[in-house]
């Protein structure tokens, strides 16, 4: 259990200093935050700890071997000097999954294929049988990393991605990846103590994130994981992991987390992915038009993502909604401190709001910005030298 191991989690583009922070908090040793995700060093409690507590990481990669190579013959080799039968059964599935910036290889599959024939063999070799594939539900996903000169050979230990906490029953048009939306309420420095609303919800991504926050729900308390199926694994130790989770959780009650949507069929969508972890009865929905709504409380944080559109009469609708989502912030929401993420870029102009942050992140592929607009009390307040004036 003591032992040191090194450990890559990926994490959507814009929020690695924030789960360097995260894996800093549950004891990691060798943070180093690098595009796209985070290397870390520990032991098999914190690969186990992370995986179960993270709300920031897509998956923890457990780092077995980094070498040079040139061609695919020398990750052939890689993937052949490690003892695959020592690590897990040869009953367990496998999937191999190449990764790779600026490599000379022509073709990633053909490389995937070569790895994948290393470990069978090796299986082979010992034991006289090999593991099967399974490209589409594999028990063990094998990820290699190569760089123009370097590959690094990992053995995914979370299994589905992080993300899937395990919430999700509906969904609507564009739901959030919940890391993403975990990260964006972190960057917008909410706390639970503060009022939060959604007020273009969809199926709630945010809300449910948030009010996991407020209950100090660990976010991988309902699901399995890849590691479960290692040698390795002690289930005594991770019983002991999950006990201690479940009696930091804080039973359901009311919370100051707020969520609208005009569309009904969002709302009961919310509802149930809220319905799923025992989360209902923390958070007010309402259906209702942004444009006319009135704030819940005298401050807190709105984190939102507006609709973004992609055809031309979709972009036209939405040029003419932002001054409106302008409006209605100054009308309404006085004291409060508004984020949107959008894919948008138009929209920091339209709003007619002066952001007071603006935060580059990526929905998956696609890069956005997350707008910080602070909606001022009165029209009195002093804007401080070289403060930036807002609600102008
Ligand atoms: C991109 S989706 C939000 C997705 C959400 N973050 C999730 O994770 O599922 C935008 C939502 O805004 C809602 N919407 C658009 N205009 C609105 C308005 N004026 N008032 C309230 N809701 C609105 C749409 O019904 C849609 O559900």
């Amino acid at each position: 259990m003591k032992q040191r191991f090194h450990y890559f989690a990926p994490c959507p583009r814009g929020l690695e200093a924030l789960l360097a922070q995260e894996l800093n908090g549950l004891g990691a040793a060798e943070v180093k935050p690098t595009d796209g995700g985070v290397s870390f060093a520990g032991d098999w409690l914190l690969l186990m700890r992370a995986n179960l507590h993270s709300r920031l990481a897509s998956r923890i990669l457990w780092r077995l071997a980094v070498k040079p190579y040139r061609n695919e013959e020398d990750l052939y080799q890689l993937a052949r000097g490690f003892d695959w039968p020592e690590l897990f059964d040869v009953s367990r599935t496998i999937k191999v999954v190449m990764t790779a910036q600026g490599s000379p290889l022509r073709s990633l599959d053909f490389a995937a294929l070569k790895v994948k024939d290393a470990v069978c063999d090796r299986f082979r070799a010992k034991l006289g049988e090999r593991p099967s594939v399974d490209t589409a539900d594999p028990d063990l996903r094998i990820h290699v990393y190569l760089t123009e000169r370097e590959a690094s050979l990992y053995l995914d230990t979370s299994g589905e991605a992080l993300f899937k906490r395990g919430y999700r029953v509906a969904t609507g048009a564009a739901p959030l990846r919940e890391n993403l939306a975990a990260g964006i309420l972190q960057l917008a420095g909410w706390t639970p103590e503060q009022p939060l609303l959604d007020p273009m919800c969809g199926s709630g991504t945010f809300l449910v994130e948030a009010a996991m926050m407020a209950l100090d729900m660990a976010p991988g308390l309902d699901r399995s994981f890849a590691f479960e199926g290692l040698r390795n694994f002690s289930a005594d130790a991770w019983a002991k992991l999950c006990d201690e989770a479940h009696a930091r959780c804080q039973p359901p009650r009311p919370l100051a987390i707020f969520g609208s949507d005009y569309d009904q069929a969002m709302l009961d969508a919310t509802y149930a992915n809220l319905d799923r972890f025992g989360l209902a009865d923390c958070v007010t929905l309402e259906r209702t038009d942004f444009l006319s709504r009135s704030a819940p409380a005298p401050e807190g944080v709105i984190v939102s993502n507006p609709p973004y559109g992609i055809r031309l009469d979709e972009q036209e609708q939405l040029a003419a909604f932002y001054p409106q989502l302008g409006d209605a912030l100054k009308r309404s929401f006085k004291g409060w401190r508004a984020y949107f993420l959008t894919g948008d870029l138009r929209m920091a102009k339209l709003i007619r709001l002066s952001a007071s942050k603006r935060t580059v992140l990526f929905n998956g592929a696609l890069e956005c910005r997350l707008f910080e607009f602070k909606m001022v009390e009165g029209s009195n307040r002093r804007i401080k030298p070289g403060e930036q004036a807002e609600n102008q």
